[in-house]
């Protein structure tokens, strides 16, 4: 924690979600010659080249290590494809017993590219802190159960309304790996790690509780046991009210928050030093001009009381124009200077 603390209390540093990806001519051409987007995942060479594409053209704060949550359940045995202009496409599950074969440390194994493209990403990263990052067990779960991104989440609703001990089976096992997993990426190099609970806003209070809260709790406790010191940031999108027992019960060192901020979120985070995360609208990044400007020093302002790392409220768009991510980065710059 300390080399982060160390820095917010310097400025407020910079990322943004997604910062490697489409948005950079240097990826889409990247990207143009290799057409398999987990194939890509687990080329080392490629994905540490593509992680750092960001930090060469921008000199954002912090490097994420390029890869997808969806290499999960790849990992676990289903078949994952990422289809140009859908998303990802998931063989569909439907039971627990479809993993009771599994051998999880074996799964672990075929994530080993990874840990490679870590390790190369140490060399290369000079002071920058390195984030390695998975999904959130319930929001990895969501792609696994509806084969892809869902409008309306029926097939893992119905599972946990029909079959709820067969989903606390599965969802356990993914938290299980998800640790092992995590524990990985730190033994490879990483300073930092992100859970991205994406979907964490689908559920209401009591499943939120069980299938949000406690799998991120779990987590947490895991890595703080082993790696006291390696800060975890949690990113339980659209969690709306539920996010004050999210952040009493995981303690999350730092919370990556979305659209909304109240004063009492601001609060309580103050109260017990969580770091916050956030949270410019990536459709406020796209059209630019003085709306940008002053909405960063919205923020800026907004977050001015509190320890705080600048960041998107979702992923940077692809039709993002580049002068607006620099335009932006200036901006915080110059109120980091004057501050
Ligand atoms: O942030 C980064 O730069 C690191 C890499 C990263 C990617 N995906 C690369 C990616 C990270 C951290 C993710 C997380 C991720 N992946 C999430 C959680 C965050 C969120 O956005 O809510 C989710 C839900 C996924 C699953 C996923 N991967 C979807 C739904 C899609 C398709 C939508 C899209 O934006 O295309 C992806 C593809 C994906 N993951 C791309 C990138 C750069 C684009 C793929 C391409 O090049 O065609």
């Amino acid at each position: 924690m300390d080399n982060l603390r160390q820095l917010i209390k310097k400025k407020t540093p910079v990322w943004f979600m997604r910062q490697a990806g489409r948005y950079l001519p240097e990826y889409r051409s990247i990207r143009k010659k290799e057409k398999n987007f987990i194939d890509l995942c687990f080329n080392s060479s490629l994905a540490a080249e593509i992680s750092l594409q960001p930090i060469r053209r921008f000199n954002f704060d912090f490097i994420i290590l390029f890869s997808d949550i969806l290499v999960i359940p790849h990992a676990l045995g289903q078949k994952v494809e990422f289809k140009e202009s859908i998303g990802p496409i998931l063989n569909k599950i439907k039971a627990a017993n479809e993993f009771s074969l599994v051998d999880l440390q074996v799964c672990l194994e075929k994530l080993e590219p990874i840990m490679e493209t870590i390790k190369i990403l140490t060399k290369e990263k000079k002071n920058k802190q390195l984030i390695g990052f998975c999904g959130g067990p319930f929001t990895v779960l969501t792609y696994m159960f509806e084969g892809g991104t869902s409008k309306n989440h029926n097939l893992i609703r119905k599972k946990i309304k029909q079959e709820r001990e067969d989903f606390k089976k599965l969802i356990n096992l993914v938290t299980d790996f998800s640790i092992m997993y995590l524990i990985k990426q730190i033994r490879s190099g990483v300073d930092i790690i992100k859970v991205f609970e994406s979907w964490a806003g689908l559920l209401d209070k009591e499943d939120y509780n069980e299938f949000v809260i406690e799998p991120n709790e779990r987590i947490k406790t895991a890595i703080k046991t082993s790696f006291p010191k390696i800060p975890i940031i949690f990113f339980p999108r659209q969690s709306s009210r539920n996010i004050y027992s999210f952040m009493k019960r995981v303690k999350p060192d730092v919370l990556s928050l979305d659209k909304e901020v109240s004063a009492e979120v601001l609060n309580v985070a103050k109260k017990n030093e969580i770091i916050l995360q956030g949270n410019l609208d990536p459709l406020i990044l796209i059209n630019g001009g003085k709306k940008l400007e002053d909405e960063v020093k919205k923020i800026m302002l907004q977050f001015s009381k509190n320890d705080h790392i600048f960041n998107l409220s979702h992923g940077i768009m692809p039709i993002t124009p580049l002068d607006n991510v620099q335009k932006t980065l200036d901006t915080i710059k110059s109120l980091n200077e004057t501050r």
